[in-house]
């Protein structure tokens, strides 16, 4: 079956990645890289049962800190964790975040990659002021050259830099002048163990379809190293056909 065909096999939490709950490690790295200090309001949209929160405010001091989400068992919960913690100054609130208001912030995290959010979230960050820095996860802001990538995070800065186009894009983020197998795998890896879920077990299945969606939307871009498939990218590609039945070569151009 086609790859496209096996991911509407997964449950649906997976795909919208609504449940995935990020890692203290992982808060903690983003936090490192947009340097969140004592002076930063900082939003975290989606911020889910609440622990980016609770570190912000424990190991980082942030100033001002408020979380957002749509979901109400989320923010119960997420509120439930800084009641425990005696943080009744941490703010959180149930909306959409397409709704929200958050002028004042200095950092934000978002992590989403559904088109019609990014689409309607773009013109706020824009008008952000100078110098707000916003957390992605896995790309940049769309049309956006990143200002500091530690993959998969990335810091995206106002007014945001425009990329030429894709290629230009691909390149920044992972701070190559092409992108061969190596690079490819390092860096689903990177992403793979960030995320971090409950079923490590599944770990190097999804580092062999990340790396291979990595090379061949480089190859289909004309920034991967080699002209030729690379051996271990034919190897995965037949392994995942032999035991997955998952057929993936479609998507080379
Ligand atoms: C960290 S985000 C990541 C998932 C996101 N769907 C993506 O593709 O990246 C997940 C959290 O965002 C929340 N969420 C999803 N859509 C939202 C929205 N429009 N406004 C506020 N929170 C939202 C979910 O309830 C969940 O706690």
């Amino acid at each position: 079956m086609k790859i496209e065909e096996y991911l509407t096999t997964l449950p649906e939490s997976i795909l919208s990645g609504e449940d995935v709950q990020l890692p203290k490690e992982a808060f903690k790295e983003i936090f490192k890289l947009a340097n969140l200090n004592k002076n930063d309001v900082f939003y975290h949209l989606g911020c889910g049962d609440g622990l980016g929160l609770l570190i912000a405010k424990e190991e980082f001091n942030a100033e001002k800190i408020i979380g957002i989400d749509i979901s109400k068992e989320k923010t119960d919960a997420a509120s439930k964790l800084l009641k425990e913690k005696n943080y009744s100054d941490v703010k959180i609130i149930n909306e959409d975040i397409i709704n929200s208001h958050f002028d004042d912030a200095d950092v934000i995290l978002f992590w989403f990659v559904d088109y019609n959010v990014l689409e309607k979230m773009m013109p706020k960050f824009s008008k952000l002021k100078q110098g707000t820095r916003i957390v992605t996860i896995w790309g940049p802001l769309p049309g956006c050259l990143p200002e500091r990538v530690e993959f998969p995070y990335i810091m995206n800065k106002v007014p945001f830099s425009k990329a030429k186009d894709l290629k230009e894009q691909l390149l920044a983020i992972f701070d190559v002048k092409c992108i061969d197998f190596v690079t490819s795998w390092e860096f689903a890896e990177r992403y793979t163990k960030a995320i971090g879920r409950d079923n490590p077990e599944n770990d190097r299945f999804l580092t062999i379809i990340q790396s291979l969606v990595i090379w061949i939307n480089a190859k289909n871009l004309g920034v991967s190293c080699e002209d030729e498939i690379p051996e271990p990218i034919k190897n995965y590609i037949s392994i995942l056909k032999k035991f997955f039945n998952i057929e993936i070569e479609h998507l080379l151009k």
